[in-house]
This record gives C-alpha cells, structure tokens and sequence, in this order.
C-alpha cells in the first residue's frame, strides 16, 4: 500500500509571551500553528498558502524540528519524530532539507561556494574522502546550472539567481527525500524565478522528490502543486487537490485570496469579481470566538460566532472547515 511519508497529525506551535523584567511571568501565547494535520505522498509537492503571519513558515520549522512542538505528532517515513533527540533525529534531518526565500541569509559569507558544499557531505558521510567529496560538489554545481569555477568564490560574488541555486546544491547535496521549499523564488526577478522553478520540477522528476512548497504566489501555487492546505490564524480552513479547489473553492477566505490572485489574461482579468477582504488579520494572540474567520466573513451567521466549524468532507479529495457546507448541502 502507498503509505505517505510525511503525516502531520494535530500539530501545534504555541510560542509563549512573558512580561517582567526580572521575573518573568507567562501572560498568553502566540498559536501559530494550531491542530494542524494533513498527508503528503512520495514525489507529491504540497503546498501551504494563506496570509502573512497564518503559520506557514513556523509549521515547516516545527515539522523540521528546527523548533519543538508543543503538541501532535509528525510522522516521517512512518516514523514519529516529533520527540527524537539530536542524534536520532540526524537520519531525518538529512532526508529533509530546506531552501529559504532569502539565499543571502542561508549561505555562510565566509565560506566559499566549495566549502559550502563539501562540508555536508562529510558530516553526514555521504562520501569517504575529501576528493570525492570534492568531484561530488562539482557535478552538483553542474546539475544546478554552475560552473566548476564556482567552487573558489564566495557568495557575495554571485546574483540572486545563482545563490538560489547554490542553495539548492546544498540541499540536494546529501540526497534527500523532502525538501522544504519557503517562498523560494520570492526575492528573485520574474525571469530568474521561471528558471529555478524549472530547476525544481525537473530535480522532482528525475530524483522523486516530495516538496512542501509555500508562497504567495498562487498561479504558481496551481501550476506547480498537487495538493493545497489554506491557512488562518494556525489553522488550516481548506485542504485538497490543487485543481479541485482553485475550480470550486468553499471557504470565503479561500474565496477571496483566489480572487486576490492576478489573472494573467486582461480578458478574464477584467470580467471576474473581486472579494475585498474588511477588516484585518486578527492577533494570533487574542483570536476571535467561534470561526476564527467570522469578524471578515460576508456570510457569517450565529452559530459561526459561537463555534469553530468542523472538518467537513466535500469530495474525497477536498475538505472545509466552514458551515457554509452545511448550508448549501455540498
Ligand atoms: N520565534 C517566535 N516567537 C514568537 N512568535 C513567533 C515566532 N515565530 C513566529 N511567530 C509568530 O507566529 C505567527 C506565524 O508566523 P509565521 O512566520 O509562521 O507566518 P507565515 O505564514 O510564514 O508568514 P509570512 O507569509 O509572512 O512568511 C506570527 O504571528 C508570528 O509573529
Ligand atoms: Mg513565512
């Protein structure tokens, strides 16, 4: 049977507030990440979406265990890693890597690009010997699009484009399984981005990598994704097959990020209606009763002031967390 290899099951990610000055005393938390689960399959790419401050990037890092979890549990390979110690977690760390949005800040300035690679392929013994690390290095420089010159330059020397893809060298150095892609083509020019998009589609391919992909950028979200996780104040409202739910979005707040999204057609650009969001985010610190999306929703009734909605079943590819469903019988 296809197991996933990654399942998220009722993660959380609580980072708590203090105040005082010498005593410190714990006044609230900030849940960024709250009852999150979803499935990821082998070579699938999953995208998670949703506005600034949702819970995108701090659901990669707990799922990295860059941070610890304060509850649920993360399953890689069938294995739940959610409380492994340093050195268990070493082979999971290694089958999961991550890109940044911003390769200025991943990259070492006092490394060179050499140093860089060849460092992670020693420490997780992917070679025995320095010189194969080295040959090693130089055809990953040559999958990313570099050149062997490269190896004795150090990032500052390179452009936007080409740390991206240094820092994607680094990542598929030491043969992983999943990688965790974070807006990684945000802070790249629009010609640029095109190329390490396709960089990423082909490296899927050929090495059947999972990647858990999030941006900004929907048209990209639906071109590159199989599946999509929308997110709100830490939880997430809708989950499914990309095209199922681009097609025949449920939740208002999908809804209206879909509509936020530009057209790249002035035809249809022009014709759609846009869903103008009122109000702002809400404080992931004092979130609102009932659905937490209710204070912004066109459509809020009663009872999505007293209670956050369920998981609701649309298709077998397509859940919600909204009444609407109830209402209009889908
Ligand atoms: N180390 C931390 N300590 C306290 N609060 C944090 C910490 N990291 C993140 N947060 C808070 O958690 C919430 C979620 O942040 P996160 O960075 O995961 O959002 P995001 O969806 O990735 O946003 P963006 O699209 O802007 O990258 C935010 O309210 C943020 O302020
Ligand atoms: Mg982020």
């Amino acid at each position: 049977m296809n197991e996933p290899v990654i399942r998220v099951q009722n993660l959380k990610k609580f980072f708590p507030i203090t105040k005082g000055f010498l005593v410190k005393k714990k006044v609230g938390d900030v849940k960024a990440v709250d009852d999150v689960s979803f499935e990821v399959y082998k070579k699938e790419t999953f995208a998670l979406v949703g506005e600034s401050g949702c819970g995108k990037t701090t659901t990669a890092r707990t799922m990295l265990r860059l941070i610890d979890p304060t509850d649920g549990k993360i399953e890689i390979f069938g294995k739940d890693i959610s409380h492994l110690n340093r050195e268990k977690l070493l082979p999971f760390r290694r089958k999961m890597q991550i890109v940044f949005q911003n390769p200025i800040g991943s990259l070492n300035p006092r490394m060179t690009i050499g140093q860089i690679l060849i460092e992670p392929l020693l420490f997780h013994k992917i070679v025995d010997t320095k010189q194969e690390a080295y040959d090693k290095a130089i055809e990953l420089l040559r999958m990313v699009g570099l050149k062997p010159y490269h190896m004795d330059r150090y990032p500052h020397q390179f452009s936007g484009g080409q740390k991206q893809r240094i820092a994607i060298a680094r990542a598929l150095s030491v043969d992983p399984e999943i990688i965790f892609l974070d807006e990684p083509t945000s802070a790249l020019d629009v010609s640029v981005q095109a190329q390490i998009i396709n960089l990423f589609m082909k490296f899927q391919d050929e090495l059947n990598l999972t990647y858990i992909f999030i941006s900004h950028d929907l048209s990209l979200v639906r071109f590159i994704s199989d599946k999509v996780a929308v997110m709100y104040l830490g939880r997430i409202v809708e989950i499914g097959d990309v095209d199922e739910i681009f097609e025949n979005p449920i939740h208002p707040y999908t809804k209206a990020l879909l509509s936020a999204s530009p057209i790249p057609d002035p035809k249809i650009e022009k014709q759609r209606k846009r869903i103008i969001l009122t109000g702002s985010v809400p404080s992931p610190i004092a979130r609102p009763s009932g659905c937490f999306f209710h204070p912004r929703c066109p459509f809020k009734t009663e009872k999505c002031e007293k209670e956050y909605p369920n998981m609701y079943k649309v298709s077998e590819n397509h859940q919600v967390s909204c009444y609407l469903v109830e209402k209009e019988g889908v």
